[in-house]
């Protein structure tokens, strides 16, 4: 059987990982990257851990006609990981159909393609957006969908959906929907990590800038909350186990183990660990004191959510490897390596133009 997987997104931060991972297991790879959010000083940093050139194509997924041309050109695909998508979810509230026409348009023609071209095996980077506001924690992968609360998250729930259908036209076809809960961290190198597009919206990265002091204070968004400490509850995920758990589904896939043509997983580290929390972790692992003030809740903030990761546990074998506090210093050393990074390698491309 064929061990070539097309990543898309591979020049993204869950991506990138993802290409690190499938190569040390021996996968080959293919990525598809048009760079619209995420910088070839990636793919360059994955080149450098693993010793190997990967192949990229910069093509927009949006564009059938050279998506279907990547098909063509390389035969007996295994797989397909799909992560290229947007997932700011403040810029989706504002422009809606930017992410409607990105996130569909681009699943659809993944898929058109996977069709056409007998892709037997499809992961799908899912969220644990699709929850909405859970009624009970820890959610399991039979919590009900609920309400979107962006039209990010809506573009989670309706590509779900949408692989749900075709993959139960298309019995052909096994596919596997990851529901990541709160991907941070770098890998151990730190020649890869997260690098977010103008200000930072995402806790992690705005810990580390505030940190180095590329942002003068961090503001916590809400201590007033019904939970242990005031503030938010949330399932922090290092990326490098989030990443293995991409290997691990695909094994899964291609080994015929599955039971059902479309299965759900939730990703997360099954615990709660609250924003304040997260902040004490950072400080007491760096050493490096933060400057945070408590400030209004942020509207749309979901009040606590973390995964239950047994199903994950018991059929892929799936265990997280890392804590909140490899997590922290894994950011920090990533945070602190691309201060020295030549500008052309670590912005991306949008605030170059
Ligand atoms: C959101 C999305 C999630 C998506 C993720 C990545 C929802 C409900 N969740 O997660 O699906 O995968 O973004 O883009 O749509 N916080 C502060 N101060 C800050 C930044 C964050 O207090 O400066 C708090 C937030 O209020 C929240 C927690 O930190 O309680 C985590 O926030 P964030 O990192 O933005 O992720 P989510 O909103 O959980």
């Amino acid at each position: 059987m064929s061990k070539k997987v097309l990543v898309t997104g591979g020049s993204g931060y869950i991506g990138s990982h993802t290409l690190v991972d499938l190569i040390e297991n021996g996968y080959e790879v293919i990525s598809v990257d048009n760079n619209a959010r995420s910088t070839i000083g990636m793919l360059e940093g994955v080149e450098k851990i693993t010793g190997q050139k990967i192949k990229n194509y910069k093509v927009d997924l949006c564009n059938f006609e050279e998506t279907r041309a990547i098909f063509e050109e390389n035969p007996a695909i295994a797989g397909v990981i799909h992560f290229a998508a947007y997932k700011a979810v403040g810029e989706s509230v504002e422009q809606p159909l930017l992410y409607f026409h990105n996130n569909m348009q681009s699943l659809i023609h993944v898929m058109q393609c996977i069709e056409e071209f007998k892709i037997p095996n499809f992961v799908f980077s899912s969220s644990c957006t699709v929850y909405g506001n859970p009624d009970a924690i820890p959610v399991t992968e039979e919590t009900p969908r609920k309400q979107a609360e962006s039209p990010y998250g809506l573009t989670k729930q309706m590509g779900e959906q949408m692989i749900e259908a075709f993959a139960a036209a298309n019995k052909d076809l096994s596919a596997i929907l990851l529901r990541y809960f709160n991907p941070a961290g770098a890998h151990a190198s730190a020649l890869i990590g997260e690098l977010p597009i103008d200000r930072p919206q995402n806790l992690t990265p705005v810990i580390t800038q505030t940190a180095i002091g590329k942002i003068e204070k961090l503001t916590v968004f809400g201590n007033d909350y019904t939970t242990r400490d005031g503030s938010c509850i949330r399932d922090m995920i290092h990326v490098c186990d989030l990443a293995h758990a991409h290997t691990l589904a695909l094994n899964y896939l291609i080994q015929g183990k599955h039971q059902n043509n479309c299965e759900v997983f939730n990703i997360g580290s099954g615990d709660g660990i609250t924003v304040l929390e997260c902040i004490h972790a950072f400080e007491a692992t760096t050493g490096v004191k933060l400057n945070y003030v408590i400030g209004p809740r942020r509207p749309g903030d979901v009040i606590a959510i973390y995964a239950n990761n047994d199903k994950a546990k018991k059929v892929l074998g799936w265990s997280p490897q890392h804590d909140i506090n490899d997590i922290m210093s894994s950011a920090w050393k990533w945070e602190q390596y691309i201060q020295d990074l030549p500008t052309h390698l670590h912005l991306p491309n949008k605030r170059l133009n």
